[in-house]
């Protein structure tokens, strides 16, 4: 048994979250985690919502409303679509509370005083016409290093390169096209050649990560210059220094406090168990292993300035240092980056219509339909394409027709022939190979999760689904009338094995595995879903928020013997099979959009 930190990355609150955000990070780590914790580990899944910086300044400026106003919003519109995907975070929680500012301003300070923090006068950049600050990523021109034009003051999204504003050719706002001016200004930046040593052997000591996750980190390494971070904006959390802290326009830049998110939801989610020290388990131990789930665009934020700012802490730079109050944190087992979900042939962009919100999925399909398309076709190792079309081929023909309907028959003719589940006679060969099939799954579908090839899992269970309707059709139990003793057998076989298959689908279909386990007739709590919590922020009485939490009794990953006896009713169908109208129907829906 091992402590896992499954750290998921935070969603910006500045809008609902479409299908692409969390085909990336959210359905890979909760199938990650309950499959994880279903092993026997104790696992720590936290999150929440990314509520500093421009994108939320900007979407509140629009909106009319204050940041913090804009994030309430929508942090509340994220934390209920995660819960109705069954996403099981020990705690979601978001960046706003003052848990979070005082691990983060704590972040800083010891990094700070490690001598990780340089203090330098750059070039900013003000739009002239109003004379405020430009964001970074508000300015566009061509990139120094590979001559795309569309990149952006904080990153090319051609080459990945991280950037500034002033290395931009021919820059110009995105706001109104006018040419920037740049203007002195003093900010904090994080030493990252101090650490290009230890980001190395740390890198090359890893084991298992999707090759191109791993390469392009390493890539990171071959130019790598301090990055700032502060910024000239007034929303974000402030610089912990004399001379700083009362600045009401200089803040620390919003990637440095969201990282640091994974460790300070893991403080307050240790503060809210009534055991403050109960989260070093994850972070100071040796033996803990910790996962990041996340989207490509993050890897830089979570292969080099995540764990720079953790060996900065710690004072294991090249100038040495020492360690904080929270002593010596680990650096990431593993990031675990999914590529894109594009739509339909075009990628997301809510600003250009393209895009189908969490909510509406969910409106109008189940979560398991959705999740099944994630784990089974979603942008493990590659982009893929969502388009209605394999949704629906994907949720008719696998789904409902292959699983769904060995349930619904399995339950159907015990139903029928006994009302309960019978108690086998001797087992021939065929129903101890069918048997054997499915056990041999546990090893096969769970070595595969854990080393996060879901795809590969979810299609070696489905494999095992398939094995045991073929098991009903050569035993052919409906003309067994006339031999009940036999039928008995075979119907048991067929209820264990589905009880099995059951299992080893419930990491990826939670709603319906409870379901299905229902339909054998199996009572309590076999797939646990999270609960939205409203609780009152640790260090300030007066702020309210959502958060998701849960309490979470797994079942073990195994076999568990079905219970001769156990009453069976008549089942409902577990699944929904979609009509092939809806493909239209949602072309058009997007379409509308544009
Ligand atoms: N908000 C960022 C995004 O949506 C992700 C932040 S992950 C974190 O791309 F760890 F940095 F918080
Ligand atoms: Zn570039």
């Amino acid at each position: 048994m091992t402590h896992i930190l499954s750290a998921v990355a935070w969603p910006y609150a500045n809008g609902p979250r479409h299908i692409g955000h969390v085909a990336g990070f959210g359905v890979p780590s909760d199938v990650f985690s309950r499959h994880m914790r279903m092993a026997g580990h104790d696992v720590l899944m936290v999150s929440g919502t990314d509520e500093h910086g421009t994108p939320i300044l900007v979407q509140a400026e629009q909106e009319g409303v204050s940041p913090q106003e804009l994030a309430d919003r929508y942090n509340r519109v994220i934390v209920e679509d995660l819960t109705s995907l069954g996403l099981t975070y020990d705690l979601f929680t978001r960046t706003t509370t003052r848990n979070h500012y005082a691990v983060v301003q704590e972040m800083f300070r010891t990094v700070h005083k490690n001598g990780y923090m340089v203090e330098k006068t750059t070039m900013g950049a003000i739009s002239p016409s109003t004379g405020r600050t430009l964001p970074d990523r508000f300015i566009e021109g061509t990139c120094p290093i590979c001559g795309y034009d569309g990149a952006r003051g904080d990153q090319c999204d051609n080459c990945g390169n991280q950037l500034d504003p002033i290395d931009l050719k021919n820059p110009r706002s995105r706001i109104n096209g006018e040419t920037p001016k740049f203007v002195e200004s003093n900010h904090f930046f994080l030493d990252l050649p101090a650490f290009v040593d230890a980001l190395g052997d740390w890198l090359r000591s890893r084991d298992g990560w999707r090759p191109n996750v791993l390469n392009f980190s390493l890539s990171l390494l071959d130019d790598v210059r301090p990055r700032a971070m502060t910024r000239d904006i007034d929303w974000g959390i402030p610089v912990p220094l004399p001379g700083w802290e009362d600045n009401p326009t200089k803040r620390l830049y919003v990637w440095f406090d969201a990282v640091i998110g994974y460790l300070s939801a893991s403080i307050e989610w240790a503060r809210r168990t009534g055991d403050p020290d109960a989260w070093r388990a994850w972070w100071t131990q040796e033996n803990a292993r910790s996962l990041y789930f996340m989207g490509k665009d993050n890897i830089t934020f979570h292969s080099q300035i995540w764990p720079a700012e953790l060996l900065a802490y710690d004072g294991k730079g090249s100038r040495g240092g020492s360690p904080g109050q929270y002593g010596s944190l680990q650096l990431p087992t593993e990031v675990v980056s999914s590529e894109f979900l594009n739509v339909e042939g075009q990628k997301f962009s809510s600003s250009r219509g393209v895009v189908i919100y969490v909510r509406d999925m969910l409106s109008r399909y189940q979560p398991d339909a959705f999740r099944y398309y994630v784990a089974a076709a979603g942008p493990e190792n590659q982009d893929v394409d969502f388009t209605w079309e394999s949704f629906l081929r994907r949720t008719n023909d696998e789904l409902v027709a292959g699983w769904g309907n060995l349930v619904n028959r399995t339950a159907s003719m015990v139903h029928k022939n006994f009302g309960q589940i019978p108690t086998p006679g001797e087992l021939a060969d065929v129903d101890r190979r069918v048997l054997e099939s499915t056990r041999a799954a546990f090893g096969t579908v769970g070595g595969l999760i854990e080393t996060n090839r879901q795809r590969a899992a979810i299609a070696e269970a489905m494999r095992v689904v398939a094995d045991v309707n073929r098991y009903v059709s050569e035993t052919e139990p409906w003309k067994l009338k006339t031999d009940p003793e036999r039928l008995g057998t075979v119907l048991h076989t067929v209820t264990q094995a589905v009880s099995d298959c059951n299992t080893l689908l419930a990491p990826f279909l939670p709603h319906s595995a409870q379901a299905v386990h229902e339909t054998l007739g199996g009572t309590g709590t076999f797939a646990p879903q999270p609960r939205i919590e409203e609780v009152t922020d640790l260090d300030d009485p007066s702020r309210e928020y959502p958060v998701i939490t849960g309490d979470y009794a797994f079942p073990a990953w195994e076999s568990r013997p079905v219970t001769p006896g156990t009453p069976v009713a008549k089942p409902t169908p577990v699944f929904t099979k979609l009509d092939d109208s809806i493909v239209e129907e949602e072309l058009e829906r997007l379409r509308e959009k544009v």
